[in-house]
């Protein structure tokens, strides 16, 4: 059956600085912190130095862009080319190559689509605030974020804030929290959030303000979460899960506040941040225009309840194993409903149709996926191409999805598959490859770089050429 997309419908695909551009440290750029994260693990795998050497292959890899087909181009700038110390001195060249970028992209037909914040916060932030922790961070990202709309907001009319707050904050390595004591630890976390949610308002009024047509909104982690039975412990469990992962973020950002059940949890906690006069009006001036939405699983929720092991109330080890509310716990479980890839990640594409209708119920505002891919160990075969069935199968399922939310009725503006080309995975560098183009590279092996076209790219192509319908 044909599957039918809006005419305008945005055929895209995505990537982040830090996993995509190497130039770690060229045309000025400073160091981050997912730079610091990945020499760290340098060891065994690849690291953020070269990644997919787009900052050299910039070119060539929009012509490829091109000959996709593609319609939009999710990706983000690296604060730390633009400020190399984060809030000092800016770096002309860092703009000279993002100007190079967006005209490319322009020229192709190819809307450029910008996150500016993909988990690559300056270093020098941390070595000097401890990054979010300080409010002074807010206002580094507001002037690097006023930065970027006054020297690209001519030509970029689309943004995205920070890409996944809501799981950033809880991957402590990201945060660059290595606070021991678990209160300290949470209260820190707490603040930072809540710095970042600032940084969000702020960074959204003054897109609003200077950049002319300017459409902003957050990217988020999307969680959908199953309960494991029917017992009504568990559906709770499933709904806290959905509310402490994601949703808290989504309503903050909605509101311009925190939700009732976020506020309890801050207060109960003794975790409430610090604030000040004049935020309230900030925040709630705010109004995202779109929700951009990162979606690879689903999940599962058992109930536990409380007991002397887990009492009330207190954090225990393996955050994202077992949460707790205020009133017992949750442990996330394997479903056994659905398939798995190779690195665990549950694949289940009713679950997108599921997260846009909540999402659209709830907000009513157009939704875009910008990231949604399967990671694998993609090899070359002997006729030297990549036979990728496996993603091919992973993406129609997905896109088959996203065109049933559509006659559902939900506004999807787009889609943007992670990724456009192979890139340096947060955990698994060269070893876990999403690309829809293969490059030739290994974690300890640069090779020639070569990009060879999956077999994925000319499937997707042909997705995009008949909008959808080829489905
Ligand atoms: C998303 C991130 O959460 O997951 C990406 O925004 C990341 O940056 C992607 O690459 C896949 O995760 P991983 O760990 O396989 O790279």
């Amino acid at each position: 059956m044909s599957k039918h997309f809006p005419k305008d419908f945005w055929w895209g695909a995505a990537s982040s600085a830090f996993q995509i551009e190497g130039g770690w440290n060229e045309g000025g750029k400073g160091l981050s912190v997912a730079d610091f994260n990945s020499f760290r693990r340098s060891a065994v795998q690849a690291d953020s130095k070269v990644a997919s050497d787009f900052y050299h292959h910039w070119e060539e890899d929009i012509d490829l862009m091109k000959e996709l087909g593609l319609k939009a181009y999710r990706f983000s700038i690296a604060w730390t080319r633009i400020i190399p110390d984060g809030d000092g001195k800016v770096n002309a060249d860092g703009i000279a190559f993002y100007n190079r970028v967006i005209d490319k992209l322009i020229s192709c037909n190819i809307i450029p689509f910008v996150t500016l914040y993909h988990f690559d916060l300056p270093y020098a932030l941390v070595e000097k605030y401890n990054g979010w922790e300080s409010r002074e961070c807010a206002y580094a990202f507001q002037r690097y974020a006023q930065i970027c709309f006054s020297e690209f907001g001519d030509r970029v009319k689309y943004w995205q804030v920070h890409n996944e707050q809501n799981l950033m904050m809880r991957v402590n390595e990201r945060m660059n929290i290595y606070e021991t004591d678990p209160f300290k630890q949470e209260k820190m976390r707490a603040q930072m959030d809540y710095h970042m949610f600032l940084a969000h308002a702020l960074a959204t009024n003054d897109c609003h303000k200077m950049v002319d047509g300017g459409k902003i909104g957050p990217a988020v982690s999307s969680t959908v979460t199953y309960p494991l039975t029917n017992k009504p412990e568990d559906v709770w469990a499933a709904l806290m899960n959905n509310r402490f992962k994601t949703d808290y973020c989504l309503d903050f950002h909605f509101n311009g506040e925190y939700p009732g059940y976020y506020l309890a949890y801050l207060k109960e906690q003794n975790l409430m941040p610090a604030m000040e006069d004049g935020d309230r009006e900030i925040l709630k001036q705010a109004k995202m225009d779109f929700i951009a939405l990162n979606y690879y699983r689903t999940l599962t929720a058992r109930y536990l309840p409380a007991d002397e092991n887990h009492p009330k109330g207190q954090r225990i080890e393996g955050f994202n194993e077992v949460d707790y509310d205020m009133y017992g716990y949750w442990k996330i479980e394997k479903n056994t409903n659905l398939a798995a890839s190779e690195y665990g990640a549950q694949i289940d594409p009713v679950g997108l149709r599921i997260v846009l209708n909540e999402y659209w119920s709830r907000y009513h505002l157009p939704l875009i996926i910008t990231e949604n891919g399967l990671g694998t160990a993609d090899e070359l075969a002997e006729d030297g191409k990549v036979h990728d069935a496996y993603r091919i199968s992973y993406l129609h399922d997905h896109i088959a999805a996203i065109a049933d939310a559509i006659e559902d009725g939900v506004d999807v503006m787009g889609y943007c598959p992670w990724s456009v080309i192979d890139l340096l995975s947060s955990h698994q560098g060269f070893k876990k490859r999403y690309g829809l183009v293969y490059v030739n590279r290994t974690d300890s092996d640069l090779k020639d770089l070569a990009r060879i076209k999956k077999d994925s790219y000319f499937w997707y192509k042909n997705v995009i050429a008949s909008n959808g319908n080829s489905l």
